[in-house]
């Protein structure tokens, strides 16, 4: 059969177990999920249920105890470490709750770091990181260190380190965990718009159903395996307004859970 070059993620029957002292915990239980490109979708669910062990299994730094996932059409389940580590490094893009910036380097720096292992000339990695700190409306501030950034800039700087290899997904943990409503909602915007101009695919795992909200798809994570998840019914309880257009400010004072 062909290819299908749409697709960015396709995990088919995943299960993952932890052993844990003599008990073993089955934590994904056959799940499946299929991400095209472009495509901006949403995992929620419990604290404990599998999330992070599902992106830590599509990124590259963890393997399934069966089942398959191919990143943009290769099975990485067969890869070896040195060829899932390239892996990573030429089709993955990660943001996290806490960002992870280093300290001692400024935001262009930051931002260059996933470029250096690229043979690509140094004058040209400089500009790129500077087109994308000016994507994410820091480069103002492209010489600044970490520490003299506000939490929202920091977070925009890291978005710009995740793009900065191009990657066929992004994958992002909580990412606005940290972040008041109205500045997480406006990361989210701006990484939905970035990756949907390039046709990268974005999974986001999230409490906050500001971020929920804007994806093409929810999906939840029970009992181990995913199930597409109504818009309307996740939102019943929220209190979030769902007849708002995606694109309009959150201004709202939303709490999680309603
Ligand atoms: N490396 C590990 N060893 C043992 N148990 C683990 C490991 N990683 C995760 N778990 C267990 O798997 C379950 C799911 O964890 P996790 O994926 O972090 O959940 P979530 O991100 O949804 O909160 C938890 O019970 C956790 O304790
Ligand atoms: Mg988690």
């Amino acid at each position: 059969m062909e290819p299908d070059n749409s697709i960015a993620v396709e995990c088919k029957e995943v299960f993952r177990e932890f052993q844990d002292g003599t008990r073993i915990i089955k934590v994904l239980r056959g799940t499946d999920l299929t991400v095209r490109k472009g495509d901006f979708v949403a995992i929620v669910g419990a604290s404990g249920s599998g999330k992070t062990t599902l992106l830590n299994l599509i990124g590259g730094l963890d393997r399934p105890t069966s089942g398959t996932i191919f990143v943009d059409n290769v099975d990485i389940t067969e890869l070896n470490d040195d060829q899932m580590s390239e892996m990573r490094r030429s089709k993955i893009g990660v943001l996290f709750q806490d960002q992870h910036l280093l300290p001692i380097f400024t935001a262009i720096e930051n931002v260059m770091v996933p470029m250096l292992l690229d043979e690509v000339r140094a004058e040209k990695r400089i500009s790129k990181a500077m087109k994308l700190l000016e994507a994410v409306s820091v480069d103002h501030r492209a010489h600044h260190m970490p520490h003299e950034l506000s939490g929202g800039m920091r977070s925009r700087v890291a978005l710009a380190r995740a793009l900065a290899n191009d990657p066929v997904i992004l994958l992002c943990d909580e990412p606005t965990g940290d972040l008041d409503h109205k500045t997480g909602g406006e990361i989210i915007k701006l990484m939905r718009d970035l990756a949907k101009k390039e046709g990268r695919a974005v999974i986001v795992v999230t409490h906050d159903p500001e971020v929920a909200r804007m994806a093409d798809k929810i999906m939840l994570l029970r009992d181990g395996v995913l199930v597409e998840e109504l818009i309307s019914a996740f939102f019943k309880h929220s209190g979030v307004d769902v007849t708002r257009p995606k694109d309009e400010d959150s201004t709202a004072d939303v709490t999680s859970q309603g």
